[in-house]
C-alpha cells in the first residue's frame, strides 16, 4: 500500500454467535483510509456497515484479521488502551438522536462531559465546549437541554460532543437518518467543516444519496464485504471533475459486479472471461441458453 495508512483493515472478519447460530457480519474486509479523508459507507441493510463502524470505534472486537487506527492495534488492545482509544482517538455520532446525548444535561454540559472524563480542567472545558458549540452553529443554545432542541440541533451537539477530545477519527452511523433534508444538509456541512478545518478523518454511513454524492470517496458494502468504490476528483475550483467507479478486488482475486450490470447482461452463476492485453472481458455464459 501507499504511505502509512491511518486506518488499515486486512481480511477483517466478524462472526456473531447467537444461540448455536453463527452470523458472519464481515467476511474479510480490506480497507485503507488515509488521514484526513472524508468517506461514505453505503450498502443495503445487513451488509455489515454498523459492524465495521463499531469495530473501528473500539466498541466491538473483530473475530479475525487485522485492524489498526493510527498507532492503535484494535485487535490487541488491553482494556485500558480501549478506554483511552474511545476517549481520545475516536468520536462517534449515532443515528438515534437520543443515544448521543444525556437528556438531563445542557448542550454545554454534554460537550464538557468527555473532557471531564479525560481530566481537562473546568475552565478549559467550558471554553472549549462553547467554542465547539459555536462552530456547530449553536452558540445561542448552550444551556438548552436536548428536549428543547430540534433533531438536527441535537445531532450538531452530538458532533460537538464527538469532537470534544479532538479525536483523529470521527465515525457517524447514519447521522441524518432521523431528520429532514434541511437539517441533514446542516449536519453534513458541519461534518465537512470539521474535516476541512481540523483534518479529522470522517466515515459516514448513509442512505442519503446527496451526502454520498458530496464526499470524495464512497465505499459500497454488500454481504459483509466491500464491493464497489467511487472516487471523485476535484478540479482547482473545488467542482467535481470526474467520478470513477471501481469494483474492489480482494486478496483472493474476488470481485463483485454491480447487480445492475448482471441483470442487464443476464449474467448469473458463471461468466466467461477473456484476458486481453490491457483488460479482462466478462461475458454472459451463452451455453446456458
Ligand atoms: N449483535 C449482533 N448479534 C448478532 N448478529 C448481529 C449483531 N449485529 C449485527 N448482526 C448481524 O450482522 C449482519 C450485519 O449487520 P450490520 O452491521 O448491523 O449491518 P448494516 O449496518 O449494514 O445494516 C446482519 O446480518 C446482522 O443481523
Ligand atoms: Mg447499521
Amino acid at each position: 500500500m501507499t504511505s502509512e495508512a491511518f486506518i488499515l483493515c486486512e481480511n477483517l472478519v466478524k462472526i456473531y454467535k447467537v444461540a448455536d447460530l453463527e452470523v458472519v457480519a464481515l467476511q474479510g474486509i480490506d480497507l485503507t483510509v488515509q488521514s484526513g479523508e472524508m468517506l461514505a459507507l453505503v450498502g443495503p441493510s445487513g451488509s455489515g456497515k454498523s459492524t465495521l463502524m463499531n469495530i473501528l470505534g473500539g466498541l466491538d472486537t473483530p473475530t479475525a484479521g487485522r485492524v489498526s487506527v493510527g498507532n492503535y492495534n484494535l485487535l490487541e488492545m488491553t482494556r485500558r488502551e480501549q478506554v483511552l482509544y474511545r476517549r481520545r482517538e475516536v468520536g462517534f455520532v449515532w443515528q438515534q438522536t437520543a443515544r448521543n446525548l444525556l437528556p438531563y444535561l445542557s448542550a454545554q454540559e454534554n460537550v464538557e462531559l468527555p473532557m471531564a472524563l479525560d481530566g481537562v480542567p473546568a475552565r478549559q472545558r467550558s471554553q472549549r465546549a462553547r467554542a465547539l458549540l459555536e462552530q456547530v452553529g449553536l452558540g445561542a443554545r448552550l444551556r438548552h437541554r436536548p428536549d428543547r432542541l430540534s433533531g438536527g440541533e441535537q445531532q450538531r451537539v452530538a458532533i460537538a460532543v464527538a469532537m470534544a477530545n479532538q479525536p483523529r477519527l470521527l465515525l457517524a452511523d447514519e447521522p441524518t437518518g432521523e431528520v429532514d433534508s434541511e437539517a441533514a444538509e446542516q449536519i453534513f456541512n458541519t461534518l465537512r467543516a470539521f474535516n476541512r478545518d481540523h483534518g479529522v478523518t470522517i466515515i459516514i454511513v448513509t442512505h442519503d444519496a446527496s451526502v454520498a454524492s458530496r464526499v470524495d470517496r464512497v465505499i459500497g458494502m454488500r454481504d459483509g464485504r466491500t464491493s464497489t468504490e467511487i472516487v471523485r476528483r476535484r478540479a482547482e475550483d473545488g467542482q467535481i471533475a470526474s467520478a470513477d467507479e471501481y469494483a474492489i478486488v480482494d486478496r483472493a482475486g474476488r470481485l463483485q459486479l454491480p447487480q445492475a450490470y448482471l441483470e442487464k447482461l443476464g449474467i448469473a452463476e458463471r461468466a466467461r472471461l477473456k484476458l486481453r492485453h490491457d483488460h479482462v472481458g466478462v461475458y454472459p455464459d451463452r451455453q446456458n441458453e
